[in-house]
């Protein structure tokens, strides 16, 4: 056990560490090269404090904003060159400090309400998807391939990671996140990062901390203690950093415990820099700040899309806080060094990006973006094995979903427009995301993909709007599938989980003509299913991205099997969620499209959101309650069967697990075992995980070991982790809830350091 820091030696460190930083680091060693950040045998950190030393007190000053390409064009200094994205900090070229290009997201390359006309990139599916695939190399690969595409498209920073924990189920932006879960988020999310940043270019991890709602996101102050914060989003935060060591983290918009986010000492400094030790920059969202003197000494080191703002924080007003010593030149000192570490530790100082757009192998990058969506479509239901369909299926009717032309994208900033082209695109009609998003389909036809694979079948489209007509369709068909969607944005939360424009009455229609019915949900999280019972068969295709159509067409016909496991709860009622779907929607609305429209400034009254749930957000919330879910998080079926045997347990300091995984099936497939580990009296956690791959038969050996951080307690006072020594009950499952397996395990009274 390492001895708990008080506050008083953590001020002392902390004072070290600005001292430190104020005192030029790198004496002039005879035959040290005269440019010392260019010497790559130093450290990162060692490189950019040399290059703080090297800057003029301006020069620093423009590293810690960056200017918004859309409404900073033409403005009095701003950069004449800017590519029409996201954000843009202009470099030192005397210092070899190149401009940072920034652009969204975590999908892609997003372009979503086509600034750049005609400019398309690869569209992943959502990132639901990639957590469900419960696959850390799916998420590298898909990280290096939008980070490929980011770079030939001359940005270095890549607008991703977003890692927000799913606690609402109405969460406009849960798609592009990672499910419930901070040891599935944390370890997919640090992947996809590491891949992002696998080119050289710089990752954010986003957005920090505790962005978990959309109505009211500039407004919502976000109750929660800190300890249990540090059990839940934060875990999957700290796992991500270290998996992935991204170059930033954004600041969110809301606040978190009666700061705003970006003006949050205790997340910025005590937590990141302390805690953590992490060296890179924090910049802020768009819009998301809302003074000098706080932010800069709270920990915000660069205001990003300054012109979202009321004002431009630190430009003027941070020059003047200077002089005034509100602001200590050693504390822009730090600021500047934290962006240039970012720089230079990702590779990109030694590696800039091209200066003009290189050429993308779209062919190729289709393939990881059709891959991310095999792995993550969910089958949900298959009673007596209708899917897959083979060869049998002679008529076959789609319906509903434009199933003809695409498949659904979630919307806002992560939105990417892609190769391929939109086939359907509809404006919204105000609201808080009307400006930058809109309600298109990725050109990814699952009709014209399940014709090519069932060359001799009838395979027909029906559109869905008449639910007699489709049930006439349907009646006629051998089997009929039924594309439902659900979509959501960023800015919006849904209303609620009831499928829209009555498309649970069109699955009755259908199912009572025809006993034969797939669904094929399209949807950004869960949804309400009144029509389960009447319907063999359920896929749950997220936003599947710009290869959905025909990843959709290959699990129903039998190409690919489904592995794909959920990464969130599908609760059975609305009523089972820990808060009610935001009420009052309509003044939270107007007062969201205020902010969004620049006027932030502190002006808004902050409203609470209470997460009376802790820690125990997503599965453990039901576990807890006694509530029995729709899907459990980790769900999900296959056609081949697996059986788990032999588990062991170990007892001691670490929890290791190790059992026998067989194929009991008659084709390959890959499963997911889970290990869910709960003190007495405490509800379960997952502990470890891994994807396996099995040919029919196969058995595979598995050892896992826990992750502690889920096992313990964060100790407010001590700043560390506390794993109570004592029984554990462990749990061997194919989803929450259910145990296949059990053995118990007696665990080392332990403390540990973050
Ligand atoms: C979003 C961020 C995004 C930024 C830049 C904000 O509205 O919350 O996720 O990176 O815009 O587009």
């Amino acid at each position: 056990m390492r001895a708990p820091r008080t506050p008083m030696l953590r001020s002392i460190l902390l004072a070290g560490v600005a001292l430190a930083l104020a005192t030029p680091a790198i004496a002039a060693a005879p035959g040290a090269p005269a440019k010392p950040w260019l010497n790559r045998q130093l450290s990162a950190d060692a490189r950019a404090t040399a290059l703080v030393s090297a800057m003029t007190q301006d020069e620093k000053l423009q590293l810690v904003r960056t200017w918004f390409p859309p409404f900073a064009t033409g403005k009095p200094g701003a950069p004449t060159d800017m590519i029409p994205s996201a954000g843009e900090m202009v470099g030192v070229p005397r210092l070899g400090v190149p401009t940072l290009r920034e652009s969204d997201a975590s999908l892609g390359v997003a372009n979503q309400v086509e600034q750049r006309k005609g400019d398309v990139a690869t569209a992943l599916p959502a990132g639901l998807a990639t957590a469900a695939s419960f696959d850390p190399e799916l998420a590298y690969e898909g990280g290096v391939m939008i980070g490929s595409e980011a770079r030939a498209k001359r940005f270095n920073v890549l607008l991703a990671g977003g890692v927000n924990l799913t606690r609402d189920p109405w969460g406009g932006r849960n798609f592009e996140y990672l499910g419930e879960d901070p040891l599935l988020a944390g370890v997919i999310d640090g992947e996809h990062i590491r891949g992002v940043q696998s080119n050289h270019i710089i990752s954010t991890i986003k957005h920090y901390a505790l962005n978990s709602q959309e109505t009211g996101r500039m407004i919502a102050d976000a109750k929660i203690g800190w300890p249990a914060l540090h059990e839940s989003d934060l875990l999957a935060f700290k796992i991500a950093i270290e998996k992935g060591n991204p170059g930033s983290v954004m600041c969110a918009y809301n606040l978190v415990n009666g700061d705003h986010a970006c003006e949050s000492h205790e997340l910025l400094t005590n937590i990141l820099r302390g805690d953590w030790g992490y060296k890179g920059f924090v910049m802020s969202d768009w819009g998301a700040v809302h003074s000098t003197v706080k932010a800069a000494n709270s920990g915000l080191d660069q205001d990003s899309g300054a012109e979202l703002d009321k004002a431009i924080y630190f430009g003027a007003p941070l020059k003047e806080a200077l002089a005034k010593g509100e602001v200590s030149k050693a504390r822009l000192d730090e600021m500047a060094k934290r962006v240039l570490t970012g720089i230079i530790e990702t590779g990109l100082y030694d590696n800039p990006a091209p200066a003009t757009t290189q050429p993308i192998d779209y062919a190729a990058h289709a393939l990881v973006a059709q891959k991310a969506a095999e792995e993550g479509i969910v089958l949900l239901r298959n009673e007596g094995g209708l899917l897959p369909l083979a060869a049998t299926a002679k008529t076959i009717v789609l319906i509903g979903g434009h199933a003809d032309v695409g498949v659904l994208s979630g919307g806002g900033s992560s939105q990417v427009r892609s190769v391929g082209g939109v086939p359907i695109e509809i404006p919204l009609k105000g609201g808080p995301a009307a400006s930058f998003s809109r309600t298109t389909w990725h050109s990814s036809s699952p009709l014209k993909a399940i014709q090519a694979l069932m060359p001799g079948a009838n395979v027909t489209y029906v559109d869905g709007s008449d639910p007699v007509a489709a049930a006439a369709a349907a009646k006629a068909a051998d089997v009929a599938i039924v594309f439902v969607t659900q979509w959501r944005t960023e800015a919006e939360d849904i209303e609620n989980l009831t499928l829209p424009d009555h498309q649970d009455a069109l699955i009755d229609a259908v199912a009572s003509a025809n006993p034969k019915t797939a669904v094929v949900l399209e949807s950004g999280g869960a949804v309400l299913m009144p029509w389960l019972q009447k319907v063999p068969a359920v896929l749950a295709a997220w936003y599947p991205g710009q290869r959905g159509g025909e990843a959709i067409a290959n699990i129903l016909f039998g190409k690919v099997n489904p592995s794909g496991h959920l990464p969130l709860t599908f609760p059975a009622a609305e009523a089972q969620a820990p808060r009610a779907a935001p009420v009052n929607l309509a003044a939270i609305k107007a007062d969201d499209a205020a902010s969004n429209a620049g006027s932030a400034g502190g002006a808004t009254p902050a409203f609470p959101i209470t997460y009376q749930e802790g820690a125990d957000a997503g599965y453990r919330w039901y576990a807890a309650k006694g509530e029995k879910p729709l899907f459990p998080f980790g769900y999900g079926l296959s056609y081949t069967h697996f059986a788990y045997a032999n588990l062991k347990v170990t007892s001691g300091t670490t929890l290791s697990i190790s059992f026998d995984v067989t194929n009991s099936g008659d084709r390959a497939g890959a499963d997911v075992p889970q290990v869910y580990v709960a003190a007495d009296g405490k509800v379960a956690r997952l502990a470890a995980f891994q994807r396996v791959t099995l040919k029919p038969g196969e058995t595979r050996h598995v050892t896992l070991t826990a992750e502690k951080r889920v096992l313990s307690s964060w100790g407010a006072n001590t700043r560390g982790w506390h794993l109570a020594g004592g029984h554990y009950h462990v749990a061997l499952s194919h989803a929450a809830g259910d145990a296949a397996l059990t053995a118990d395990a007696t665990l080392t009274d332990q403390y540990f350091r973050p």
